[in-house]
């Protein structure tokens, strides 16, 4: 069975490190950013849409087992625009937290959840 992993902040200098580390025979990563993705691979979906948009990130969930979640806003920005990214809990309340395997978050909206597939 074909395995996916959502990927959020997928443009970002975190997720750029981290999407070699994770592909794999079977693998497919779902690789979601508000900005567009470069290059993406044969087994390598893109969707271009904010973690703040629910309705977008409740599609981007379906059929995932694990989410790394990256997207954020890492450098100044208005306050507003820091409480709708990364303190509301978008992601979870779009399905996240329920991935088959679990969520790993280095965005500052959420604590690790659980392990990734090895
Ligand atoms: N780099 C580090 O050492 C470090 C350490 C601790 C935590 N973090 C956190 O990890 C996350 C990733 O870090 P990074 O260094 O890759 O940051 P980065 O700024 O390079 O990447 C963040 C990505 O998130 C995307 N993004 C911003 N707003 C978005 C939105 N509304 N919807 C979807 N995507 C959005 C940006 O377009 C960007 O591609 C950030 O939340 C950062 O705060 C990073």
């Amino acid at each position: 069975m074909t395995q996916r992993i959502l990927v959020t902040g997928a443009a970002g200098g975190l997720a750029t490190l981290v999407r070699p580390l994770l592909a794999c025979p079977g693998r497919v990563l779902r690789l979601l950013d508000i900005a567009p993705i470069p290059a993406p691979g044969p087994a390598e979906e893109t969707v271009q849409a904010s973690v703040a948009d629910l309705d977008a990130l409740r599609t981007a969930c379906t059929q995932v087992d694990a989410v790394v979640h990256l997207g954020g806003l890492s450098t100044e920005h208005p306050g507003e625009q820091i409480l709708d990214v990364n303190i509301k809990r978008h992601l979870l309340g779009a399905g996240g937290g329920e991935a088959r395997r679990g969520t790993a978050s280095a965005a500052r909206e959420q604590q690790p959840r659980g392990r990734l597939p090895p």
